[in-house]
């Protein structure tokens, strides 16, 4: 398979650039086909602007969409952009390792991005979601490394959810153009741990790229299911779920698979969120919104949780 792995860190000695550099060992050692494009060695200029064709659809007035489709139809697109789209058109996976950098990516793999991913070629007329580039085949890898720790991102903590943050990657850049994203590898503060701390992450990239074209995505919603680009044809719905049976060692032996269950249904878009009181609260309660055809639907999701027989739930559709 090809892989393209695009790489955004400014210092070769960084625990980031050694990530890059694991990744491309590991998967030409699967006998993959890699391709990097180390953005700082490359010197890439990451501003779009008139610099990204070598032709000019309209001199008077710079519209960047206008001036990529104008491009895709005269072969116009500057040399380097036009290298670096074939290596997008020609990657059954691509992979992002950089470091996070104001909750976002450094500029110059946006740059990257804003230049590359270019109206008429990579995406638009119709190129987009499931019909996107991606078609719903090539696959999507975040690699980064972080300041923070993973409870500063944990959705309690002062800093937005980590999901919340890759969103625009995952959903805007991966799923957008029809790639599937999967889960990300991300390294937490790597300044703080010592040479055998990364050691053991490197071991474990090598050993998570093994299931690189195998893994499940992560399952976003296709275009399909918003007729018009309006609203969702599915409906949501408010689930209350309260314990009916106190907790036995049964209980507690299953709620492993519970929650295993429980990360499978967000990672197949159906359990959009969650929230609970503390396990052993008297009066527990959880809350799920789910996203569903009908009720029935919901009700046969939440049948098929390991703990079902200890719950009772209330399904309300939500407006
Ligand atoms: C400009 C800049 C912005 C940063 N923003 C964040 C941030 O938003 N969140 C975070 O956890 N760390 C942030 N950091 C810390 C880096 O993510 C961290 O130093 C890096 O990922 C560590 O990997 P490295 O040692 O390979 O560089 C930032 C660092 C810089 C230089």
């Amino acid at each position: 398979m090809n892989v393209l792995i695009v790489h955004a860190h400014h210092e070769p000695q960084s625990f980031n650039a050694a990530l890059a550099r694991q990744a491309q060992k590991s998967l030409e050692q699967q006998g993959h086909s890699v391709t990097l494009s180390d953005l700082h060695s490359m010197n890439f200029q990451p501003v779009s602007d008139r610099r990204n064709f070598t032709g000019t659809k309209d001199a008077a007035y710079l519209k960047q969409q206008q001036e990529e489709l104008h491009a895709t139809q005269t072969q116009g697109f500057a040399p380097e952009i036009e290298n670096e789209i074939q290596k997008v058109e020609a990657a059954d996976a691509i992979l992002f390792v950089y470091p996070l950098w104001w909750f976002g990516m450094p500029a110059i793999m946006k740059g990257w991005v804003d230049r590359v991913f270019a109206y008429g070629r990579i995406y638009g007329n119709g190129q987009l979601y499931e019909n996107g580039i991606g078609k719903s085949k090539k696959r999507g890898l975040v690699i980064m490394t972080t300041g923070g720790r993973p409870d500063n991102y944990g959705g309690n903590g002062v800093n937005p959810a980590m999901e919340s943050i890759l969103t625009p990657v995952q959903h805007g850049i991966f799923w957008f153009n029809g790639i599937l994203p999967l889960d990300p590898f991300i390294a937490w503060s790597p300044a703080h741990l010592n040479t055998a701390d990364r050691a053991k992450i490197l071991t474990r990239l090598d050993t998570r790229l093994t299931n690189l074209f195998t893994e499940a995505p992560v399952q976003l919603p296709p275009l399909a299911d918003f007729p018009d680009w309006g609203l969702d044809s599915h409906s949501r719905f408010m689930v209350t779920a309260t314990r009916t049976k106190p907790i036995d060692t049964a209980y507690t032996a299953l709620t492993p698979a519970e929650l295993a269950h429980v990360e499978q249904l967000k990672r197949q878009g159906i359990l959009l969120n969650l929230v609970m009181t503390p396990r052993t609260a008297a009066d527990w309660r959880a809350y799920l919104t789910i996203r569903a055809t009908d009720r029935a639907e919901v009700a046969a999701t939440l049948a098929q949780l390991p703990l079902a027989t200890y719950l009772q739930f209330e399904i309300q559709l939500l407006a």
